[in-house]
């Protein structure tokens, strides 16, 4: 089965060249950036979708990933209702071109199919068809995978997928455990970890209560877990936000200039400053995963 990995990663490089021939020059290739928290509520969505108006502003071909099913989160934030899933994708109902909206934002929406273990039940035609369609995603410079909070397993494939995690929290204290307990499974269930860790700080009432939060995030995690968290910015608590969520409209849309676009904007623009690791997830790990989770 591992060869089998391996010659299909080889395969997506050769294909990746080919289509992408001055991208792979440059050794760009697509990021992977998973948004994640310990506790609901606390924003991951707002982020996921906001993040992305960002990136494709500035000119990215972004997709946002939907890797909760059950609670469709994104679709309902842009008021969509994408008729065709993952699901799909896997029994070969549908392919990824296809069941991939365009929004009217300049990003594209994928929704999630819940329990990717189901890939376990595939023949082995269907799952080689459902790694191809995956790897036409490939051709975005962005995946945002926004995940359910908590750690099920389906969403650890994701974190451990990705290049990036974006750990989400607020100011409350509540938050800031569950947020310390999900890097700390992140730490304990992902081997050679190698993606970026990232802090946002949502819903703040000044630059000082951030910061405080996250000195003290950063600062536990490295003495406790040894491992270094990049505190990656803040976004206001701003009522430009809630007003969006109920006009199922995102706020940098409805907004560009308010308090809270101008944070996310702040966000992608040192998202982009701090380099992806070598060695840091893609699509060849995704599908060491889902291979890994069919052999397990
Ligand atoms: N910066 C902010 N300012 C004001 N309100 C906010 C802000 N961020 C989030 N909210 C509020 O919090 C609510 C939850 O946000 P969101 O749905 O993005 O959280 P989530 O983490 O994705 O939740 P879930 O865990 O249920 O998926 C929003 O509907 C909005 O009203
Ligand atoms: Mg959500």
């Amino acid at each position: 089965m591992k060869d089998q990995a391996e010659k299909l990663r080889e395969m997506m490089r050769e294909k990746n060249a080919r289509e992408h021939p001055v991208r792979q020059r440059d050794g760009n290739r697509t990021r992977i950036i998973t948004v994640t928290s310990g506790k609901g509520g606390v924003g991951k969505t707002n982020i996921s979708v906001n993040m992305a108006i960002a990136y494709a502003r500035a000119g990215k071909k972004v997709v946002v990933m939907d890797a909760d099913l059950g609670l469709a989160n994104v679709n309902v934030m842009l008021n969509m209702i994408p008729k065709f899933n993952l699901y799909h994708v896997i029994r070969k109902q549908k392919t990824m071109q296809e069941i991939m909206v365009e929004t009217e934002y300049g990003i594209s929406i994928v929704a999630g199919a819940s329990g990717f273990s189901k890939i376990a039940n595939l023949t082995e035609e269907e799952r080689q068809n459902f790694i191809n369609e995956l790897e036409t995603l490939s051709n975005a410079d962005i995946i945002i995978i926004d995940t359910s909070a908590g750690v099920s397993s389906n969403v650890m494939d994701f974190i451990a997928a990705a290049d990036d995690a974006v750990i989400v929290t607020t100011p409350e204290p509540t938050a800031i455990t569950d947020a310390y307990g999900i890097i700390k499974i992140i730490a304990t269930e992902i081997d050679n970890l190698n993606m970026g860790l990232k802090l946002v700080v949502n819903r703040v009432k000044t630059v000082a209560e951030a910061k405080k939060v996250a000195d003290r995030m950063t600062s536990i995690a490295g003495q406790f877990l040894n491992l270094k968290v990049e505190y990656l910015g803040f976004i206001y608590d701003d009522y430009v936000v809630s007003q969006a969520v109920l006009k199922q409209k995102p706020f940098m849309v409805i907004d560009p200039k308010c308090k809270a676009s101008l944070c996310v904007q702040h966000i992608v623009g040192r998202m982009e400053k701090s380099e992806v690791r070598e060695t840091s997830g893609g699509f060849g790990k995704m599908l060491k995963r889902i291979f890994g989770r069919i052999n397990g």
